[in-house]
C-alpha cells in the first residue's frame, strides 16, 4: 500500500469514528431530553393529582359543615328552636305527626317500650302501661313536680297497638255511632297511642278520669300550664278540633321533647299547625346531607 492509499484508508475511518461519535452522543442526548421530559410530565401530574386533592379536601370541609350546620324553624311568636336532627315522617321520630290525614302502618310497633317509674293502671296490659324509653324520664320529671304540688297523677294509657286501637274504636262505634266516635278516638293506624309517645293521663283519685271535666280540675289546670317545660304538649286543644280532627281531650299529652313543647306553647299552634314549619326544615336537613 503506498502512502497516499493509507493515508484516504486513514481519513476514512476517522470520518467513520466521529459519525459514530455523533450517532452515540444524539442517541445519549435524546434519551436524556426524554427521560427529563417525561420526568417533567410526571411532576405536573403529581401537583395536578394534588391540587385536585386538595380541591376535594376542601369541598369535603365545607360538605361536612353544611351537614353540622343547626337548622332553625320559628313558630309564628315563638323563640326559634334547633330543628331536631331525624326524619320526622318516621313513627318513631319525637317530631312524627299522626293523625287522620297522617296514618301510619297498623304494623309499627315501637321497640323500647318501658313501664314508667309512675302510677300506672296496673289493671291494664304491661303494654297500655309502657311508654318510649325517651319518655320515661320526662315523665316520671313531670309527675314527681305534679306530686310537690299536690297533684297524684296517673297514666290512663300510653302506648296502643294498632289491635287494642281497633279494640277502643270498634267498642265506642258500637256505643255512639261512627259520627260521634270518630271525634273521640282515633280509628287503628291512627292514633298517636300507637309510636308510644302519647299518654292519657289523670289522677290516682280518677277525678273526670278522660271526661273534659278535668280541665277544670286542679290536676288537669296544672298540667295544661306545665307540661311543656318537659317536653309534653296538649295535643287535642279546646278550640282546635277542626284542626286536629278531634275533641278536647284534656288529658291526651304528647312528647315531642322540651325545645318544640316550648315553641308550640310560646306559638300557641297544635302540632298539625307546625307541621309545615317542621317539614320545611326536614327538607332542609336532606338537602345538607345531615339526614
Ligand atoms: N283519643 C285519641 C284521638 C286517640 O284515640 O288516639
Ligand atoms: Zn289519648
Amino acid at each position: 500500500m503506498n502512502n497516499n492509499m493509507s493515508k484516504r484508508v486513514s481519513v476514512r475511518k476517522n470520518n467513520l469514528s466521529k459519525f459514530f461519535i455523533f450517532i452515540v452522543l444524539t442517541v445519549i442526548v435524546g434519551v436524556i431530553t426524554f427521560g427529563f421530559c417525561g420526568y417533567l410530565n410526571n411532576l405536573q401530574i403529581l401537583k395536578d393529582k394534588d391540587a385536585k386533592a386538595q380541591q376535594q379536601k376542601q369541598i369535603n370541609i365545607l360538605l361536612a359543615a353544611k351537614r353540622k350546620s343547626p337548622v332553625f324553624i320559628t313558630l309564628p311568636g315563638a323563640k326559634p328552636i334547633k330543628a331536631l336532627v331525624d326524619d320526622y315522617s318516621k313513627a318513631d321520630s319525637i317530631w312524627t305527626i299522626v293523625s287522620k290525614t297522617h296514618p301510619i302502618s297498623i304494623d309499627y310497633a315501637p321497640t323500647d317500650l318501658k313501664i314508667p317509674d309512675v302510677a300506672t293502671r296496673t289493671d291494664k296490659s304491661k303494654d297500655e302501661q309502657s311508654v318510649r324509653s325517651v319518655v320515661l324520664t320526662p315523665l316520671k320529671n313531670m309527675f314527681d313536680a305534679a306530686a310537690s304540688n299536690g297533684h297524684n297523677l296517673m297514666i290512663g294509657s300510653g302506648y296502643r297497638s294498632a289491635a287494642m286501637q281497633k279494640v277502643y274504636y270498634d267498642n265506642l262505634v258500637s256505643s255512639v255511632g261512627e259520627e260521634t266516635a270518630n271525634q273521640a278516638i282515633a280509628k287503628p293506624g291512627q292514633s298517636e297511642h300507637q309510636t308510644g309517645l302519647a299518654v292519657d293521663i289523670s289522677t290516682l283519685s280518677r277525678n273526670c278520669y278522660l271526661d273534659q271535666c278535668f280541665a277544670t280540675t286542679a290536676d288537669g289546670l296544672w298540667l295544661a300550664n306545665n307540661s311543656y317545660k318537659f317536653g309534653f304538649i296538649l295535643r287535642y286543644p279546646s278550640g282546635s278540633e277542626a284542626v286536629t280532627g278531634y275533641q278536647y281531650e284534656p288529658w291526651h299529652f304528647r312528647y315531642v321533647g322540651l325545645d318544640l313543647a316550648t315553641a308550640l306553647h310560646e306559638s300557641n299552634l297544635t302540632l298539625d299547625q307546625a307541621w309545615p314549619y317542621l317539614l320545611k326544615a326536614d327538607a332542609t336537613l336532606r338537602n345538607n346531607g345531615a339526614i
